[in-house]
């Protein structure tokens, strides 16, 4: 719920704390924000640019593919990292940025009883989702670029999970031990519906802009590797294609056609890196 989080939210006008009263939540300098009846609020700044969230479609094919199990492993790797790297850290809620439906919160926060969570994404659909996946997350629409509606070093853990990554906010709101846990994929995830459907391809560059991007201000403390054969029907692979990057940019008659004339099921791989860092001091 959003009163669980609220101590580690700030205002996106003033950046003064917020407290909650019936379906508002408001600032002390009087900028008040509706709760949705689905249960998030929204504290983007008025003039922010929402082309690059989420679309209906998009989030409910990535909660069908999610709830088929296929990213079990990596959402348990992303649990054991988070567990594992606050054993002695102090308090502060979890945040997990492009938190999409969240899949990954929900499995940290069960590990971590006594932890809250924000799910912060700039789409509403996914936002509607998060605010139900766990009882002790508080969903809010928020944009990675800009300053984060969060009150500075309040967060024990950031997690960015296929997302965007904005470094300098990260170490912002990151206590003095916190972690930030990143998934990036690698050129052989999902390789084979990379090539057969001729679909965006994983940047290939990603880990060394990871790195270039966190070289400042972080340094990495831990890195664990979830691969494995993956195994999928046509509808699984459709979902696949249609949560993704190329979403944005494929036919859906087109890949339903090349879809059809693949054997099923489906076999491809699992192939991504969980990375710990550290603010540096
Ligand atoms: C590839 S999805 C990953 C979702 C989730 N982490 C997962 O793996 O299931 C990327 C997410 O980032 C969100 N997103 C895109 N641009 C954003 C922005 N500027 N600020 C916050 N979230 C953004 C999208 O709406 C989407 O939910
Ligand atoms: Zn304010």
């Amino acid at each position: 719920m959003l009163a669980d989080v609220i101590d580690c939210l700030a205002c996106p006008h003033c950046g003064e704390n917020l407290s909650i009263s019936a379906s508002t939540v408001r600032c002390a300098t009087g900028h008040s924000f509706d709760i949705a009846r689905q249960g998030y609020v929204s504290l983007l700044p008025g003039d922010a640019h929402t082309g690059t969230a989420d679309t209906t479609a998009m989030v409910a094919a990535r909660e069908t593919f999610l709830a088929a199990g296929h990213y079990a492993e990596i959402s348990r790797a992303v649990a054991d990292a988070t567990e594992r790297a606050l054993v002695d850290a102090g308090p502060g809620c979890v945040i997990d940025v492009g938190s999409g439906t969240g899949y990954y919160l929900a499995a940290v926060l069960e590990r971590l009883p006594e932890r809250v969570g924000i799910a912060l994404d700039i789409s509403k659909y996914a936002l509607r989702r998060a605010a139900r996946a766990h009882p002790h997350i508080g969903a809010v629409a928020g944009d990675v670029w800009r300053r984060l509606p969060v009150r500075t070093g309040s967060v024990a853990a950031v997690l960015d999970v296929f997302a965007p990554r904005n470094a300098a906010e990260f170490r912002r709101v990151l206590a003095p031990d916190g972690v930030l846990i990143v998934v990036i994929p690698d050129r052989n995830h999902l390789a084979r519906l990379v090539e057969t459907l001729d679909l965006l391809d994983v940047d290939v560059g990603k880990e060394a802009r990871l790195a270039t991007q966190l070289a400042q201000g972080f340094e990495r403390v831990a890195v664990y590797r979830v691969e494995g054969p993956l195994e999928l029907t046509h509808a699984e692979v459709d979902a696949a294609v249609a949560m993704g990057p190329s979403a944005h940019h494929v036919d859906p008659a087109d890949i339903d056609v090349r879809v059809a004339a693949l054997a099923e099921p489906v076999r491809t791989r699992l192939s991504v890196t969980v990375a710990v860092y550290k603010s540096a001091r």
